[in-house]
């Protein structure tokens, strides 16, 4: 119990770490989350600072994601459940991180990097489909909301079995994604989502 709780800290602060937010509060002294969308993640990042700033917020989010799986496997000797433990610790230390009143990004980056540690070809196949989807329809939200959602259904078809905590551990992660995005899905409802290369929200 006690490895799990120190996976679960040591995951929870790295999903803390809010590289677009550090990034406009330190380099560019501008909150991200007043501005855009006010989602502290990358595609907001693109919109509010530009290309460089959102790439490094996508591999920086991405990064932690990978880092705090291989930390919750390795650490007590826990393995692949320490892993999806350390998972969701990191993706809920992102989406809410207790130094900004528990207001941070959507878990779209953070996520694939988990699922890139966990499974790596049924999370690249997901990428896949979501960037086709984003570039089609020029809605990030879209694509990453399908992307993350099916992530767990593919895992049973390239791993070629049902393995239920994986699963599970997949749903938890799509049910946080669809929770986060639930603005974003009021205004693909009604048509006034905002689309990729669009200023402003
Ligand atoms: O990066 C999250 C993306 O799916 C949507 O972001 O800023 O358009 O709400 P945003």
């Amino acid at each position: 119990m006690k490895s799990e709780l120190l996976v679960a800290a040591i995951a929870y602060l790295l999903g803390n770490i809010q590289t677009s937010y550090l990034i406009g509060r330190y380099f560019k002294k501008t909150d991200i989350r007043e501005h855009g969308s006010g989602n502290a993640g990358t595609t907001n990042a693109l919109r509010v600072f530009g290309k460089k700033i959102a790439i490094i917020t996508l591999l920086v989010d991405a990064l932690k994601g990978v880092a705090a799986v291989y930390i919750g496997m390795n650490l007590g000797g826990l393995g692949l459940d320490g892993g999806l433990f350390a998972g969701i610790a990191v993706i809920v230390g992102h989406n809410w991180p207790f130094y900004l009143k528990f207001r941070g990004g959507k878990g779209v980056a953070t996520s694939i990097g988990v699922g890139l540690a966990i499974s790596p070809l049924s999370a690249l196949i997901s990428i896949a489909i979501g960037i086709s989807i984003i570039a089609k329809s020029k809605y990030v939200s879209l694509g990453s909301i399908v992307a993350i959602t099916i992530w767990p259904f593919l895992n049973i078809l390239v791993r070629g079995s049902f393995e239920p905590k994986l699963f599970v551990f997949g749903i938890i992660m799509a049910t946080m994604s669809i929770y986060k995005h639930r603005e974003n899905i009021k205004r693909l409802a009604n048509k006034t989502e905002n689309r990729l290369g669009q200023k402003k929200s």
